[in-house]
C-alpha cells in the first residue's frame, strides 16, 4: 500500500510561481508514488478580510490552475476543505490538546498579525490547528509544502503525538517534503514570493506581462552600471535561471555578470522567455478547463465524496477515543 500523501493551497488570490516551484512541481512529481490529496483550504483563507464575491471564482481558478500544472484528477484527488466538514470538526477538537504557547511561537501568525493589524481574530491565531486536522484526518504521513510552511507541519507531528498519548493510537506523525525551491523570493528580490505581497509572477501570466514584471525586478543591487560586475548568487534573477533555464544559460548568465560580459536586462530577457515557454501551455490548459462550465464542479465533487469516506471513519474513532459516542 502507498503512503498517504496530503498538502494544500489557500484560495487567496493568484497562484505563482512560487507556489508552482515550492509544491506544485513537487506535487506533480510525487503523485505515483504515494495516495495523494490535496486541498483548496477555504477556511484557511476566511481568517483574513476577502470578498465573497470572489470567493468561488477563486477556489475554481485554483483548481484549474493546478490541474493544468500537472495535477491530474484521475491519478489524486482534488477537493475543497469546506466540502468535508470533519475538517472543522476535528480542529475543535484538536484545539483542546494545543497549548497557546505554541500557537504564539508561530512565525506565519505573528507576520500575518502585522499584516492584517485590524482584523487579527481567534481563527488567524488556530490557523495551525485547522492546517494540523486537515492533515490528521486523512492519517497522511508525508506533507509537501515550502519552506514557510514547515513550522506548522511540525506542530501536527506535535499535536498528533499528544493525542496519541492522551487517548490512544490514531494518527501517525507527518513528516515534511521540500522541494528544491523551497523559498521563492519575490521580484523585490526583499520578501518572499506571495499572494499577499504584489511581488509575484502568476501562473497564467500573460508573455507581455512576465516581461514586463521582470524588466523591473531587483537584480543585484551593486550592479549599478551596465559595466560593473556582478555577484549571481545574490542576484534574484539568477537564483529564478537556477528553475527556469538550461544548465548552459545557468552558466552562460552566471559568467557574463561576474564579468559584466551580459547587462541584467539581457539576462533577464533570456528568463523571461524561458518563463514564457513553461507557463504557456500551463496557462492555456487552464483556459481550457475554465470554459468548460461542469469540469472543475465534477472534480470537486468525485474529490470530496472520496474524502468524506476517509473523514467519517477517521471521526468515528477518534469520537470513540474521546468517550464521545
Ligand atoms: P499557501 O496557499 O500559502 O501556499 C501553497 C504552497 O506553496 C508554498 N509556497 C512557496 N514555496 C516556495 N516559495 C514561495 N515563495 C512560496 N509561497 C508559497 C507553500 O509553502 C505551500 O506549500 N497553510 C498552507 C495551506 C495548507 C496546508 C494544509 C498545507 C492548509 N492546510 C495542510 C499542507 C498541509 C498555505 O497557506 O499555503
Amino acid at each position: 500500500m502507498k503512503k498517504r500523501l496530503f498538502s494544500g493551497i489557500q484560495p487567496s488570490g493568484d497562484v505563482h510561481i512560487g507556489n508552482y516551484l515550492g509544491a506544485i512541481k513537487n506535487w506533480v512529481n510525487l503523485i505515483d508514488n504515494y495516495d495523494c490529496i490535496f486541498c483548496i483550504v477555504d477556511y484557511h483563507a476566511i481568517t483574513v478580510d476577502y470578498d465573497p464575491v470572489d470567493m468561488q471564482k477563486r477556489i475554481t481558478n485554483a483548481v484549474a490552475v493546478n490541474v493544468a500544472a500537472g495535477l491530474n484528477p484521475e491519478r489524486c484527488i482534488i477537493f475543497v476543505q469546506s466540502h468535508v466538514p470533519e475538517h472543522t470538526e476535528l480542529a475543535w477538537i484538536l484545539n483542546t490538546i494545543t497549548p497557546m504557547g505554541h500557537l504564539e511561537r508561530m512565525t506565519q501568525f505573528k507576520e500575518k498579525a502585522q499584516q492584517h493589524a485590524a482584523n487579527i481574530n481567534a481563527g488567524l491565531f488556530n490557523y495551525p490547528v485547522l492546517q494540523s486536522a486537515d492533515i490528521l484526518l486523512y492519517k497522511a504521513e508525508v506533507v509537501p509544502v515550502g519552506a514557510d510552511q514547515v513550522q506548522h507541519i511540525e506542530l501536527a507531528r506535535e499535536v498528533a503525538r499528544k493525542f496519541n498519548m492522551c487517548y490512544g493510537n490514531v494518527f501517525p506523525e507527518p513528516h515534511v517534503i521540500l522541494s528544491s525551491a523551497p523559498r521563492i523570493m519575490g521580484l523585490d528580490a526583499k520578501t518572499k514570493m506571495s499572494k499577499s505581497l504584489n511581488n509575484y509572477i502568476s501562473l497564467v501570466e500573460p508573455p507581455e506581462s512576465i516581461w514586463k514584471k521582470l524588466s523591473v525586478a531587483v537584480t543585484d543591487e551593486n550592479r549599478k552600471r551596465r559595466i560593473d560586475p556582478g555577484n549571481p548568487e545574490i542576484c534574484n534573477i539568477f537564483a529564478l535561471h537556477k528553475h527556469f533555464s538550461t544548465q548552459e544559460q545557468i552558466e552562460w548568465s552566471a559568467k557574463g555578470c561576474r564579468t559584466a560580459g551580459i547587462g541584467c536586462l539581457e539576462c533577464k530577457k533570456v528568463l523571461s522567455d524561458n518563463i514564457v515557454k513553461e507557463l504557456t501551455p500551463i496557462r492555456e490548459k487552464a483556459e481550457k478547463l475554465l470554459n468548460d462550465k461542469d469540469y472543475v464542479l465534477n472534480v470537486l465533487q468525485t474529490g470530496a465524496k472520496k474524502c468524506r469516506e476517509i473523514a467519517t471513519q477517521t471521526m468515528a474513532e477518534v469520537r470513540a477515543k474521546l468517550g464521545l459516542r
